[in-house]
């Protein structure tokens, strides 16, 4: 099978991907970003096909740990690293030696012992994944970590509006909902701002978070004024796992004010791009008709681009390990 097309225009004599892990965004240059998007474009026909093969990875063994719970992103990364021929093998946190104290560290130090070649961590506490990666020998990708950063969901997200709308740049997205708790708002505010966009927050004052200054969003606390002339409206869940006190004072009043509904949308541009990163929580901040209109939602679609995203991000954290020239 021939390798995904090189598209982008990188900057004469740089290097595609320095890195030696994806911890986030915020270390990724504009070209670093639009060369990953470009990969993993070519990994979509793969998807669709009916054989879904590629053995680039075949004899090396990715770990997929996950200390929080997930559908998507874990389910995702296990086919990626399947249909790239990889061992995958996913640890079960609940039925592992977490629960008996172990220590992240001593963990991190046990899965590297079994000489993985690629880890991909989610985890609760900010920071948590970036500390893994520092202890071990093999590249490490984040696949969540507490509130800081999931760059894998914002490059998929990137990759969905760049094939919906063609383009990302002078487009303005309205990223809604529980902006406090997300690491999903903070990847994409610096993804979507790097590429271009006109990024706004839409939050009640409780849930906008005090970073949210610093990451170069425009914040607005009224949903219909946010979401006025948007090309890409975002919602984003009510994280209530990790709110420790009443952060809105009911998820009905929460939907009244916040909720996406077809006539809210109406004050967005009339091919608004719908996108959640799911999972949904139908009638608290989208309204199931508006998450359910095939000629708006892009979230089904969201989740296809995350295969594709996540066998890019695997195969070129592998390369220099392969021995790929030039790696
Ligand atoms: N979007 C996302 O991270 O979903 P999961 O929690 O199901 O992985």
């Amino acid at each position: 099978m021939t390798p995904p097309p090189l598209q982008s225009v990188l900057p004469e004599g740089v290097h595609p991907f320095p890195h030696r892990h994806l911890l986030g965004i915020a270390e990724l240059k504009p070209w670093e970003i639009t060369w990953l998007l470009d990969q993993a474009e070519g990994w979509i026909e793969v998807n669709r096909g009916l054989r879904k093969r590629d053995d680039r990875l075949a004899g090396l063994t990715l770990i997929n740990a996950f200390f929080e719970n997930s559908t998507r992103t874990l389910l995702s990364f296990e086919i990626a690293g399947k249909r790239l021929g990889a061992d995958v093998v996913n640890m079960t946190v609940a039925a592992s030696s977490v629960k008996k104290g172990e220590t992240l560290l001593d963990t991190a130090l046990t899965l590297n012992a079994m000489h993985p070649d690629i880890i991909v961590i989610r985890h609760g506490e900010s920071g948590a994944v970036q500390l893994i990666a520092e202890k071990v020998d093999c590249p490490v990708l984040n696949a969540g970590d507490g509130r800081h950063e999931h760059p894998t969901q914002a490059l998929l997200d990137a990759l969905t509006i760049r094939r919906r709308k063609g383009r990302i740049e002078g487009l303005t997205v309205a990223i809604c909902g529980d902006i406090l708790h997300s690491r999903v708002a903070r990847s994409n505010f610096q993804l979507l701002g790097s590429l271009g966009a006109k990024v706004r927050a839409v939050a009640p004052p409780t849930l906008v978070g005090a970073d949210v200054d610093r990451l170069g969003v425009d914040v607005y606390t009224d949903m219909d004024a946010g979401l006025d002339g948007a090309d890409v409206v975002m919602m984003l869940r009510l994280q209530r796992e990790r709110m420790s006190g009443a952060y809105v004072p009911s998820t009905r009043e929460y939907f009244h004010f916040y909720g996406l509904t077809a006539a809210r949308l109406a004050a967005a541009k009339p091919d608004v791009l719908v996108m959640h990163p799911g999972p949904m929580n139908r009638g608290v901040e989208i309204d199931t008709a508006v998450a359910d209109d095939i000629a708006r939602s892009a979230i089904s679609e969201q989740v296809e681009m995350g295969v594709a995203v996540r066998m890019a991000c695997l195969d070129v954290l592998t390369r220099r390990s392969r021995g790929v020239p030039g790696w």
